[in-house]
C-alpha cells in the first residue's frame, strides 16, 4: 500500500523486543488460522489461547467477527476491503509480537496473497500458518451465524464459499482437520507443533 504520510521518520524505541520477549519468559509470535466461515478457527484459537494463558505465555485472539465491529468497521467484504482488513491484523499482529505477545488471529484469510504478505512482515520464526480445514457441507450443516442459509437464499452476497472464493493454503506450517478431531485433540496437535519446533517450552 502506498504511504500517504511525507516528513515522518522512524523512531527508535528503547525497549526491544528481545528485552520484552526476555522479561516476559516466552518467545512471541502469530498463529495465523484461516479457513471457512463455521471451521472453527475461533473456537480452537480460543483454545489454544487459554492452555498457552495457563501455561503462563502472555498472549491475545484477534477475531474477525470482533476486529470487524471496531478497528475494520469501514471494511465489507469485497476482495479489496478483505484485502485491506488483512493487511491490518497483519500490521496489528506484528506490533503485538514486538511487543513481546503471542498473537492468535481467527480470520478467513481467503487469499493465499495477501496471507503470504503477513508472513513477509514478520521473521522466519514468527509465523506459523494454520489451515483449519474443514468441507464447506459440514460448515453449512453447522451453520452458528445462520449465515449460509441467508447466502444460499441470496440475502448475503460474496460469501465466502458459496458466491467468494477461498483459496486452500498449499503450504500450511499445520492442517487441522476439525470434522475428524475434537477441540482438545486440535489443541494438543497445535501444542505439541509449537514446542518441537521451540516457539514454546
Ligand atoms: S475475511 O475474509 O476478511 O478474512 P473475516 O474473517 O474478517 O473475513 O470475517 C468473516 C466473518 O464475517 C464470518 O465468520 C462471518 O461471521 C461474517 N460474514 C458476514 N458476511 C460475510 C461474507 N460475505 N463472507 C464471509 N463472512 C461473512
Amino acid at each position: 500500500m502506498l504511504q500517504k504520510s511525507s516528513n515522518i521518520v522512524w523512531h527508535e524505541q528503547s525497549l526491544t523486543k528481545e528485552l520484552r520477549r526476555k522479561q516476559n519468559g516466552h518467545n512471541s509470535f502469530v498463529l495465523w488460522f484461516t479457513g471457512l466461515s463455521g471451521s472453527g478457527k475461533s473456537t480452537v484459537a480460543n483454545a489454544v489461547a487459554k492452555r498457552l494463558f495457563d501455561e503462563g505465555i502472555k498472549n491475545y485472539v484477534l477475531d474477525g467477527d470482533n476486529v470487524r465491529h471496531g478497528l475494520n468497521k469501514d471494511l465489507g467484504f469485497s476482495e479489496e476491503d478483505r484485502k485491506e482488513n488483512i493487511r491490518r491484523i497483519g500490521e496489528v499482529s506484528k506490533l503485538f509480537v514486538d511487543g513481546g505477545q503471542v498473537v492468535l488471529t481467527a480470520f478467513i484469510s481467503p487469499f493465499a496473497a495477501d496471507r503470504e504478505l503477513v508472513r513477509s512482515l514478520l521473521e522466519d520464526d514468527e509465523f506459523v500458518e494454520v489451515y483449519i480445514k474443514c468441507p464447506i457441507e459440514e460448515c453449512e450443516k453447522r451453520d452458528p451465524k445462520g449465515l449460509y442459509v441467508k447466502a444460499r437464499q441470496g440475502i448475503i452476497r460474496d460469501f465466502t464459499g458459496i458466491d467468494s472464493p477461498y483459496e486452500e493454503p498449499v503450504n500450511p506450517e499445520l492442517t487441522i482437520e476439525t470434522n475428524a478431531y475434537s477441540i482438545e485433540d486440535s489443541v494438543e496437535k497445535i501444542i505439541e507443533y509449537l514446542k518441537k519446533r521451540n516457539f514454546i517450552s
